[in-house]
C-alpha cells in the first residue's frame, strides 16, 4: 500500500491541483463527514435487528424524528447529489490521467464509483417506495428482494457490495489522513476499517435474508414485486 498521495481526493492538496478540483475536494470531504455520520446511525440501526425487527423499528423511529425533519432531510440528500457529482468528477479526473494512480488510488476511485452507484440507486429506491408505492420504507422494505425468488441473486451482492464499498472507500481516506504515521500503522488501520465494513455488510445481509433472526415480509412488500 506504498503509494504517492492521491491525485483527486488527498487529505493534503498535491500542488498541481487548480482551484476548481480544491473547491471540489473540499466539497467532497463536507458531504463524506454529513453523509458518513448518517451512514454510521443507519447501519447501526439496522445492526439493531440482531435483537429483532421489532428492536430495529424502535431505533428507526427515534432515528427518523431526527433524519426527516424538513430541514434536514433535504440537506442528507442533497449531500447524497453533491457526492455524487463530485466523487463522478473525480473518478473522471483519474480516469484520465491512469497512468499516475498508486494501488490505494486506484482502490479509492473504485470503491468510490461502487459506492456512488449504490448510493444512487438506494436513496432513488427509498423515495420511490415511499412517494409513489406509499410504503413505509423499513426493515420490510430492504428485506422484501432477499425473499422473493430470483431477485435475492440481485439484492444480497447489491446491500453486500454496497456496504463494503462504504468501508474500504473510509479505509482509503484514513490511509492519507495517517500519512505522518509509520507505514505498518496505517496499514493495519487501513485494513481494519475495510474489513470492518465487509463484516458489517455481511451480517446485514444475513439479517435481511432472515437467517439470524425471524422475517416475515408482509403481503404489500412483496406485492411490490409483482407476487
Ligand atoms: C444493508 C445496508 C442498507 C440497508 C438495508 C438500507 C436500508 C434503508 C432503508 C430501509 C431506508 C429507508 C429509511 C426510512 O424510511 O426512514 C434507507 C434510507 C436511506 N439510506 Fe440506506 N440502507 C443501507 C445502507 C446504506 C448506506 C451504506 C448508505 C450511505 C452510504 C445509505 C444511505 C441512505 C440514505 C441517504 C437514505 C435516505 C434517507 C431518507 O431521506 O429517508 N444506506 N436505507
Amino acid at each position: 500500500m506504498n503509494t504517492p498521495p492521491p491525485l483527486a481526493l488527498s487529505a493534503q492538496t498535491p500542488p498541481s491541483n487548480t482551484p476548481a478540483t480544491q473547491r471540489h475536494q473540499r466539497l467532497h470531504r463536507l458531504g463524506a463527514r454529513i453523509l458518513g455520520g448518517f451512514a454510521l446511525l443507519h447501519l447501526l440501526n439496522h445492526l439493531a435487528a440482531l435483537r429483532g425487527v421489532a428492536a430495529h423499528q424502535q431505533v428507526l423511529e427515534v432515528l427518523r424524528w431526527f433524519y426527516r425533519h424538513p430541514w434536514v432531510e433535504p440537506l442528507l440528500l442533497l449531500c447524497v447529489l453533491a457526492q455524487v457529482a463530485s466523487g463522478s468528477r473525480a473518478a473522471w479526473a483519474a480516469w484520465r490521467a491512469p497512468g499516475r494512480l498508486g494501488t490505494v488510488e486506484r482502490i479509492q476511485v473504485l470503491s468510490g464509483l461502487v459506492l456512488g452507484s449504490f448510493l444512487s440507486i438506494h436513496a432513488s429506491a427509498v423515495l420511490a417506495g415511499r412517494w409513489l408505492q406509499g410504503l413505509d420504507t423499513n426493515f420490510h422494505f430492504a428485506a422484501a428482494g432477499l425473499h422473493i425468488a430470483p431477485f435475492g441473486w440481485f439484492f444480497a451482492p447489491y446491500y453486500f457490495a454496497g456496504v463494503s464499498a462504504l468501508g474500504i472507500h473510509l479505509a482509503c481516506a484514513l490511509w492519507w489522513r495517517l500519512a505522518h504515521r509509520p507505514a505498518a500503522q496505517r496499514r493495519r488501520a487501513a485494513w481494519a476499517v475495510a474489513l470492518a465494513g465487509m463484516a458489517c455488510a455481511a451480517v446485514l445481509v444475513a439479517l435481511l435474508a432472515g437467517w439470524v433472526v425471524p422475517v416475515q415480509v408482509p403481503a404489500a412488500y412483496r406485492a411490490s414485486f409483482g407476487v
